[in-house]
């Protein structure tokens, strides 16, 4: 019997419940994957709060695994069975086995593991297109990022460092604002007990910074537009303290004519040439070694909810794996 995380109701980390579930073969178009690993994301514990929509209950969670193809059906392309493949952004991810179509599946290089592919996709694509589309950065731009040692995080200041930029890291902690610095933040901002906005100008001498990507949301919305030059790019693109409210746009006026934009990786993922684009970028800037993976926590995918109480409660660093 195939066992998986699920969720019969919205509420904190005990209602993901370990229960056995149906697979089935697959349908056209589509593949059974023996799953080996899942990446836990923020985007889990809003589809576990009722904050996103996960369709009808009972719901499995979970959106970026990696597994092993190992059943086929007609129309599923080139994917054979025994091929590694990994995806990123499709709910149902917490399962020891899956239906998917194959049109969401990328095949895995033969030097990344299947633990570093599942810490990887969701959160490498989302840096990607952040750094590359939402605000394309320029060599020499200054830049600030919210939780810089998180799993999004760590990726982001990586790459954005590779690409010439100056990046300026906002950390919940001193052991946090060390990583930060050992992963391409060349400043750190302690956002739990300095003014942001008030350090970024310090930083910048008056300046401001050309975009903030900002994954808090409701708590740092303000200290984000302060934080811009004349201009800037506020790329609000999550809520771990929340949504942020309702404004006006003639706020952005007087704040230096600024633009904010509201990503999603669904977006940027919504086509095969959207979705292999990034996947390539990622792919070669971790090859490379230019993006280490950090897989700073492991645990049992049956053990999902103590990792999603880790996550809330602000205690990981890095990737965190959920080991089937
Ligand atoms: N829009 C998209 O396409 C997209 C895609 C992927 C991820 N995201 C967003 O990116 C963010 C990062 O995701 P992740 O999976 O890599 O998580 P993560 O950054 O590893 O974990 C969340 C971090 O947020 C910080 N934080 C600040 N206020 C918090 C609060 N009130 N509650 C909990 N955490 C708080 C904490 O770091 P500090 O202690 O350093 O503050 C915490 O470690 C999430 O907001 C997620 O929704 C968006």
């Amino acid at each position: 019997m195939t066992k998986a995380i699920r969720i019969n109701e919205h509420g904190g980390p005990e209602v993901l419940r370990w229960e056995s579930i149906e697979v089935g073969d697959p349908d056209e178009g589509q593949v059974r994957l023996r799953q080996t690993a899942c990446g836990l994301n923020y985007i889990d514990v809003y589809g576990r709060t009722g904050l996103y929509p996960v369709g009808e209950l009972p719901a499995t969670l979970g959106m970026e695994a990696v597994g092993v193809v190992d059943a086929i059906a007609e129309g599923a392309g080139s994917l054979k069975v025994g091929d590694r493949v990994a995806y990123p952004m499709q709910l149902g991810a917490y399962a020891e086995a899956r239906l998917i179509d194959a049109k969401y599946l990328l095949k895995i290089p033969d030097s990344i593991n299947d633990q570093t592919a599942a810490a990887m996709m969701l959160k490498g694509l989302t840096a990607h297109y952040l750094l590359h589309r939402t605000y394309p950065v320029q060599s020499g731009d200054t830049i600030l990022v919210y939780a810089a040692a998180g799993g999004v995080g760590l990726i982001l200041c990586q790459w954005a460092r590779q690409l010439g930029v100056s990046v300026i890291g906002c950390v919940g902690s001193d052991v946090k604002a060390d990583l930060a610095k050992a992963n391409g933040c060349e400043h750190t901002i302690l956002y739990r007990k300095e003014d942001i906005a008030t350090r970024v100008r310090d930083i910048t001498e008056g300046a401001g910074v050309a975009a903030v990507y900002d994954s808090i949301g409701k708590a740092t919305f303000e200290s984000s537009l302060d934080s811009l030059r004349p201009f800037g790019v506020l790329a609000t693109f999550g809520n771990a303290s929340g949504p942020v409210e309702p404004f006006s746009p003639s706020i952005l006026a007087p704040k230096g004519s600024l633009y904010v934009t509201r990503p999603t990786l669904a977006t940027h993922t919504s086509t095969r040439e959207l979705l292999e684009q990034g996947a390539n970028k990622l792919f070669e800037v971790v090859i490379s070694g230019a993006v280490k993976i950090h897989v700073n926590q492991s645990f049992s995918l049956a053990e999902c909810a103590d990792a999603h109480r880790s996550l809330e409660a602000r205690n990981t660093t890095g990737s965190t794996v959920l080991e089937i």
